[in-house]
């Protein structure tokens, strides 16, 4: 079965690609190499011994798109990854965040609608939920207006979803909501490759570590948390694409109640940086440069998942750690440094 993965070469997206190869899928790679790289492809073959079939692409070309889905009309599935992601910089380019993460999603609904089989992944972010009432999070907690452009990108996606679904019978689709996403394949041939200076904590944490960044800003020392520190629900990347897998396979075999749902996917247990940081001093046996430092504009004080309609309706949970993470993370900082 043909598959096609729309930001296939990103971080998320080319974990993904080495799971749905795993379960014997034929994959398609649409990415436009706006924030990857196209050696990402080298590693996703070395793992699966499969070279993906990729095709350059840029989604907001609607004719583009439409020609696309002409030579391959005979996709089983979409994963959509494609989007642009920093919260930062969706608060300075609001319009560059709306035409890529929305007019994309739309031209891609446009062409899923032509074809026998609709079934659809859409990425999205417990970004959507802000600063929840109630902690853990469930699906069914309000999702609260969006402190940036690029979570409000995430909550119009998942509406434009529901409303074409609410319309279009034949299309099957799961929005999965993302905690945080970390650590790299463990053979260290695929990781995390964020352009400049990192804006989240785990690649700033190996970049300090191996030397490319003086000191590790934690950002508030005092949040009403157990040690002072922001708490979050870091998953495993490996986790988090097994998990579009068996999201995939249960719209491929009609096993969804409606045509539209949510998955939150964590792993139900929040870390505060401080204890990211001392995982990461044991799995590495370095000692961590870093200073706490005001607050960051926008950062929630807690967030982590309630995963039992992850685990008892999606029918999957998570099997690796925080330490597992901070380890593989750590080995492909080493590995893409020559370290
Ligand atoms: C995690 C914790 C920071 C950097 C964001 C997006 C979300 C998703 C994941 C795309 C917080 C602290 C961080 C640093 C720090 N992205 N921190 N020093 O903000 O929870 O989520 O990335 O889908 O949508 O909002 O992740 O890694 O930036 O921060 O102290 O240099 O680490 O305050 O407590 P975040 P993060």
């Amino acid at each position: 079965m043909k598959i096609l993965v729309t930001g296939g070469l990103g971080f998320i997206g080319s974990h993904t690609v080495v799971e749905l190869q795993n379960e014997g899928f034929e994959v398609v790679i649409i990415d436009d190499l706006s924030n990857s790289s196209i050696d990402v492809i080298d590693g996703i073959t070395a793992i699966t011994g499969i070279k993906p079939h990729f095709e350059q692409l840029d989604l907001k070309i609607r004719s583009k798109v439409e020609d696309f889905f002409k030579a391959h009309n005979d996709i089983a599935g979409i994963i959509h990854f494609a989007a642009s992601k920093a919260v930062g910089e969706s608060v300075q380019k609001p319009l560059m965040y709306y035409e890529n993460n929305i007019n994309t999603l739309v031209y891609v609904l446009k062409e899923i609608g032509k074809l026998q089989h609709q079934n659809f992944i859409f990425s999205s972010s417990c970004t959507v939920y802000g600063q929840a009432d109630e902690l853990p999070i469930t699906e069914n907690a309000p999702v609260k207006p969006a402190e940036s452009p690029y979570g409000n990108t995430k909550q119009i996606g998942e509406e434009i979803i529901k409303d074409t679904c609410r319309v279009n019978s034949e299309l099957n689709s799961i929005a999965l909501r993302y905690f945080n996403p970390i650590g790299a394949h463990p053979s260290a041939q695929i990781g995390e490759l964020p352009k400049g200076v990192p804006q989240n904590l785990v690649p700033f944490i190996t970049q300090t570590a191996i030397g490319l960044r003086e000191q590790l800003s934690v950002f508030g020392g005092d949040y009403p948390t157990q040690d002072g520190t922001g708490i979050r629900d870091y998953i495993h990347v490996v986790d988090l694409a097994k998990a579009h897998v068996v999201a995939l396979q249960r719209l491929l075999q009609r096993k969804n109640e409606s045509n539209f749902q949510v998955f939150n996917l964590g792993t139900g247990k929040g870390s505060s940086v401080l204890e990211a940081i001392q995982s990461f001093e044991k799995v590495s046996g370095r000692k961590l440069n870093y200073k706490i430092v005001d607050r960051r504009e926008g950062d929630v004080v807690a967030a982590y998942a309630d995963t039992n309609k992850a685990n008892d309706v999606l029918g999957w949970r998570t099997e690796l750690t925080l330490d597992d993470a901070m380890a593989s993370a750590w080995k492909w900082e080493q590995k893409i440094r020559n370290v």
